[in-house]
C-alpha cells in the first residue's frame, strides 16, 4: 500500500455508477472519499459529500479549490440531453471544470478515471462492429465520450498523473432519479404488470428479443474502475468492462417474469415513454397499498432509456478480455444480478415484496 493517503473524488456521487463506486471505496477501508453532486448526501465515516454545480465554473473553483489531498478522481457525472450533439457541451464542460479546479491544487494527484460506455463504438447509433474492442477506431462526431477522452489525453501530457477510460455495457444497480437505469425500468414495469393482472411482455422491437446483449453490474464496474485506476499496467488506457456472460432477452425475459411470479406473453412493441406516461396515479396507489417508500414516479422512471435499450435489434457486445489479460478476473452471472437487484429494490420498499399477490 502506498504511504500516501488515498483520497478519491467521486464526481457524480448520486448516479447509478457513482453510488456504487463510493460504496466500494468505503468498503475497501483505506480510502477517504469525497462525493460530488447537486443533490448531496449524508456524510459518514470516511465519506463526505459536497454539493456543487459542475456546470458552474466558479462554483467548482469555490467548492473544490481547497481539496488539495485528492489523489484519484473518478469521473462519473452525466447530464442528459435529447440529442447526441446536445450531450457534448455540458458533459465536456463538467469534466473540464473539475480538472481545472482540482489539478492545480492537488500536488499528489495520481489518476483521473473517466467513465465512458459503448457509445464510443456507436452502439447507440445502430448495428456496430462486434465484439467491439478498445482499439477500434472512433465514429463520426458528435460523441461526448470521445471528446472527454481527447481532453484528458491532451491535458495529461507531461504530467505525473495518469488516466484510464472505462467502458461498461448497460449498467445495472441501485439509483433513484437518474435517466439510465435499466433494472429499475424492468422492475417497475413488472410490478405494474402484476398490479394490473397482466403477463410480462417484452416491450421492445421484435428483433431485439433475439439478439445477443450483455450487461455490467454496477458493483463489478466499481471494482474494475478502482482496479484500473490503481494498477501500474493499466495507465493511460481504455477497458471494456462487462459481466462476462451474454444473453438474449428471449431467454432472460421468461426468467425475469418468474422473479416476479408472472406469466410471460409474446413481445409487443410499445414505447414505454408513451404507455407509462399516464401511470403516475397507479404508481401512487401502489405506494399506498403496499406501504412503499415515497419516491416520486419520475424518480423511478427511466422509460426513455428502456425504450432505447429494448430497440437494439442488433448484437450489443464488446470484448472484455483486455481487462482480464491485465489482471481483472471478476465476473457476474447476469440472471443472478437481476435477481439480486430486484430483491434489493424489495428490501428498500421501492417495489412490492415478492410475490406481490393481487387482491
Ligand atoms: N447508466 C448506464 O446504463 C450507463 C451505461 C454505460 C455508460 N454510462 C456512462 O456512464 C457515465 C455516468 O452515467 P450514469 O448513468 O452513472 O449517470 P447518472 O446516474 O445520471 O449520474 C450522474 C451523476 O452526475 C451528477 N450530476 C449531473 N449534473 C451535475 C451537475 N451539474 N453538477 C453536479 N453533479 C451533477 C448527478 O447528481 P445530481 O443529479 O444530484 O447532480 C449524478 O450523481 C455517463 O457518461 C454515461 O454515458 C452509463
Amino acid at each position: 500500500m502506498s504511504i500516501q493517503n488515498k483520497v478519491a473524488l467521486v464526481v457524480g456521487a448520486q448516479g447509478i455508477i457513482g453510488r456504487h463506486l463510493i460504496e466500494h471505496l468505503a468498503a475497501l477501508g483505506d480510502w477517504d472519499v469525497i462525493g460530488l453532486s447537486r443533490r448531496g448526501g449524508a456524510s459518514a465515516g470516511r465519506v463526505r459529500h459536497i454539493v456543487v454545480d459542475l456546470l458552474d465554473r466558479e462554483d467548482c473553483r469555490k467548492k473544490l479549490g481547497s481539496l488539495s489531498g485528492i489523489t484519484h478522481v473518478f469521473y462519473a457525472a452525466y447530464q442528459d440531453r435529447p440529442t447526441w450533439a446536445e450531450l457534448v457541451p455540458p458533459n465536456l464542460a463538467m469534466l473540464v471544470n473539475v480538472v481545472d479546479a482540482v489539478e492545480p491544487i492537488a500536488p499528489g494527484l495520481q489518476h483521473i478515471s473517466l467513465m465512458q460506455g459503448y457509445k464510443v463504438y456507436g452502439a447507440h447509433l445502430g448495428p456496430f462492429k462486434t465484439p467491439a474492442r478498445e482499439a477500434d477506431p472512433p465514429h463520426m462526431p458528435p460523441e461526448f465520450n470521445v471528446d472527454q477522452q481527447a481532453f484528458l489525453e491532451a491535458r495529461q501530457e507531461g504530467k505525473a498523473w495518469r488516466w484510464s477510460a472505462i467502458r461498461p455495457s448497460v449498467v445495472c444497480g441501485f439509483a433513484l432519479g437518474v435517466p439510465m437505469n435499466l433494472a429499475m425500468v424492468i422492475a417497475v414495469h413488472a410490478a405494474m404488470s402484476k398490479e394490473l393482472g397482466l403477463p410480462l411482455r417484452f416491450p421492445g422491437k421484435p428483433a431485439a428479443y433475439d439478439r445477443l446483449i450483455e450487461m455490467t453490474d454496477a458493483r463489478l464496474l466499481a471494482q474494475a474502475t478502482v482496479w484500473a485506476a490503481t494498477s501500474e499496467r493499466c495507465q493511460n488506457q481504455a477497458f471494456n468492462i462487462n459481466n462476462g456472460d451474454m444473453f438474449r432477452w428471449s431467454e432472460m425475459w421468461p426468467k425475469i417474469a418468474r422473479m416476479f411470479d408472472l406469466e410471460v406473453a409474446p413481445p409487443l412493441p410499445m414505447p414505454l415513454a408513451d404507455v407509462m406516461a399516464d401511470k403516475e396515479p397507479l404508481w401512487n396507489a401502489m405506494i399506498e397499498k403496499y406501504g412503499l417508500a415515497r419516491h416520486p414516479y419520475k424518480d423511478v422512471s427511466s422509460w426513455r432509456f428502456g425504450d432505447a435499450v429494448f430497440s437494439w435489434d442488433y448484437d450489443v457486445l464488446a470484448d472484455g478480455s483486455k481487462a482480464r489479460r491485465l489482471g481483472f478476473h471478476e465476473h457476474v452471472e447476469t440472471e443472478a444480478m437481476f435477481r439480486g437487484i430486484f430483491e434489493d429494490l424489495r428490501r428498500r420498499r421501492i417495489i412490492p415484496s415478492s410475490p406481490a399477490r393481487r387482491p
